[in-house]
């Protein structure tokens, strides 16, 4: 038995990294998938792959800090299944620089994906939740959400915020059967965090390669995160084995934050 069989899921930022791999771990086990991204092609060669995995799949265009846009997709999905059973919200940027270096529009931006991206998104589904009496919204915070390092400060308050408004999502839905989890990924080997390493490597006078294996070697299980580790995570939050889970910023780090 699949465990998400014609379950609805939407995630957001699906096109690429951990949304992608959710999106083929929520294929696998029978989901129907809603891609959202703003990448449209890549976002739709997803939905490909989901459609060739036996499933159903929508490839939408959605900037989640758009609320026309966000209306737009929960409208086309209500329209087609009637029902939202999974929110993963996995849209986000990484736009590190030293403090006195970042501008106010990267900083602006910053927190209108990371922040209010989560806030549009989850506001649009939480009723809809609601009214099923079931559901859970998975929002990615990420290690920096709970700890913070040299010019991350836009990236870290964002994902301290996830977590903030996750808590209070999840107090809205408990009542109702629904739950709501933020989970706070280490470095994961994705194009933002190879990203990540060629910007903060460069501080540093490392290269990138050398930056990932730095990183690796502080992490108690001495290896960075693959996308699947994280997606396998965010199933299990997704679960039946997880309905009385709710409110909680789960590490998924091999162990770094805790050391
Ligand atoms: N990779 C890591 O090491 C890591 C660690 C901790 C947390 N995270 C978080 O996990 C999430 C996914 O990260 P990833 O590594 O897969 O990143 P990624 O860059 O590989 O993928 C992010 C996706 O989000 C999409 N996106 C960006 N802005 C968007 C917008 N305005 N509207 C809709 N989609 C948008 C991009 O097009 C891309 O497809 C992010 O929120 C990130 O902050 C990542």
């Amino acid at each position: 038995m699949k465990r998400f069989e014609s379950k609805v899921v939407l995630i957001t930022g699906a096109a690429n990294g951990i949304g992608k791999a959710c999106a083929q771990r929520f294929a696998q086990e029978g989901a129907f998938v809603v891609c959202l991204d703003v990448t449209d092609q890549q976002n739709e060669a997803v939905a490909q792959e989901v459609r060739e995995m036996g499933t159903e799949a929508l490839a939408l265009h959605c900037n989640v800090t758009s609320p026309e846009d966000i209306k737009k997709v929960v409208s086309t999905v209500m329209e087609k299944w009637g029902r939202i059973d999974v929110l993963v919200g996995s849209a986000g940027i990484y736009t590190g620089a030293p403090l006195a270096e970042v501008e106010f529009k990267t900083w602006q931006r910053t927190i209108d994906i990371n922040l209010t991206g989560v806030f549009l998104t989850n506001q649009a589904v939480v009723p809809i939740m609601i009214a099923q009496k079931s559901g859970s919204i998975i929002n990615l915070s990420s290690m920096a959400g709970k700890t913070s390092w040299v010019a991350s400060a836009e990236y870290s308050a964002s994902k301290s915020g996830v977590i903030g408004l996750t808590r209070s999502v999840a107090m809205e839905l408990a009542p109702y059967g629904a739950t709501a989890n933020a989970v706070c990924p280490g470095n994961t080997l994705t194009d933002m965090v190879r990203g990540v390493a060629g910007k903060v490597g460069a501080l540093d006078g490392k290269t990138g390669e050398e930056w990932l294996q730095m990183r690796a070697n502080d992490c108690p299980m001495k290896r960075l995160a693959e996308p699947w580790e994280i997606a396998g995570v965010i199933a299990f939050l997704a679960s039946e084995d997880s309905r009385y889970l709710t409110g909680q910023a789960i590490e998924v780090d091999g162990g770094l934050v805790m050391s």
